[in-house]
């Protein structure tokens, strides 16, 4: 399947059960060199291996950069390492760099693709869940600052997306279910994913399943993103469950995932926009029965206030308040500016 993102530099996303695609792309690419980042996580599983060798076989000189997992690794040390091993190796702006991995791997490594020398290509290929319905698609990349994520960085797409939903297999459950937690909030975006496909256990065995649903994903993001490349507006939509996702999981000093942080903050959403809309309780319950079909724990272990100050402390807020993302009703959200004090009486 191949999904193409009409944004100022246009590119293709192909999401299938191997590589193929992958070798006949690069092979056809002038770059002498490719330098293949992954993490200690990923650089064990045999796809990192079938890529490398695939990617050997290419004719093209390939290097490989192991990063330390977890999000940490978004920082300004390996920033700047990544710098030096491209320019110790010699890499010219005509070189190519791949990111193969999880979003801590895209984020970085796009940051990084977009900085030497004012910019070398980059192809992404994820392997979780959640980049391959998000993060590799869109074009925004990141380090973050101290305790503040996501504060330095560039919008930056890659030349192409390569999604071999076979990966996932080596996947584990918790990482599973923060994708899921992205992947309802695609859901309550617009109305074009059945519920059967938000439970993951639906679709695991399934890799057309599994392939339909990240197309589905992407197809959300990429009306949005086309329409508001540059986050001048609408992008922000993409946000849902995020404001009060990001409190949640700097709360848990990230022991919590991205993706069920972002679930914890959807279900705070919903219950906020009851009372903001003055929805009736059947459109609430329709609403609260998907976030259950997951089978994740939505939960969230944190006080209003304690959301409260942290959401105070997000790039997002300013004296006037913080703009969240409510719900009208599934498939209908909407920007709305709130001030502290009607955050936390809705809270
Ligand atoms: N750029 C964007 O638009 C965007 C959107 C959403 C999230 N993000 C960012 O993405 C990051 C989270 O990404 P993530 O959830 O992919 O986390 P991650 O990159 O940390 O990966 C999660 C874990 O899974 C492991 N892993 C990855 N693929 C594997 C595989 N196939 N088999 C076994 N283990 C594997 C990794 O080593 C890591 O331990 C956050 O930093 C967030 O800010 C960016």
């Amino acid at each position: 399947m191949i999904l193409s993102i009409n944004s100022s530099k246009p590119y293709d996303v192909e999401i299938s059960t191997s590589f193929d695609g992958l070798k006949s792309f690069a092979t056809g690419l002038k770059a002498a060199k490719i330098l293949l980042v992954t993490d200690d996580n990923v650089s064990k599983i045999d796809a990192f291996n079938d890529v490398n060798t695939l990617l050997s076989n290419t004719g093209k000189q390939v290097y490989t950069y192991v990063l330390p997992s977890g999000e940490h690794t978004k920082s300004e040390k390996y920033f700047f390492d990544l710098h030096r091993c491209l320019l110790n190796h010699n890499f010219s702006r005509k070189d190519l760099i791949i990111a193969f991995g999880g979003g801590v791997v895209g984020d970085l490594t796009g940051f990084v693709a977009s900085t030497y020398m004012r910019g070398v290509r980059l192809i992404q290929i994820p392997t979780t869940l959640l980049s391959m319905v998000d993060s590799s698609v869109g074009g925004k990349t990141a380090i973050n600052l101290d305790d503040t994520k996501n504060i330095i960085g560039t919008f930056y797409s890659a030349i192409r997306v390569f999604i071999n939903v076979k990966v996932l297999k080596t996947l584990p459950q918790r990482e599973i279910n923060s994708g899921m937690g992205e992947v309802i909030k695609y859901a309550f975006l617009s109305n074009t994913i059945d519920d059967e496909y938000l439970n993951f256990d639906n679709v695991k065995h399934d890799d057309e399943k599994l392939m339909i649903l990240i197309k589905k994903c992407l197809e959300i993001k990429k009306n949005i993103v086309e329409n508001d490349e540059f986050e001048g507006g609408a992008r922000a939509l993409l946000n849902l469950g995020h404001t009060l996702g990001h409190a949640v999981e700097a709360l848990s000093d990230y022991s919590i995932s991205h993706g069920e942080s972002v679930l914890k903050g959807l279900n705070l959403i919903i219950d906020m926009s009851k009372k903001y809309y003055a929805f009736d309780d059947e459109t609430y319950n329709a609403m609260k029965a998907i976030i259950k079909h997951s089978g994740i724990d939505f939960t969230s272990p944190y006080s209003g206030d304690e959301l409260l100050k942290k959401v105070m402390h997000d790039k997002k807020s300013d004296s006037n308040g913080t703009t969240f993302v409510l719900l009208k009703q599934k498939g209908m959200p909407e920007l709305v500016k709130l001030k502290n004090d009607e955050i936390r009486d809705l809270l």
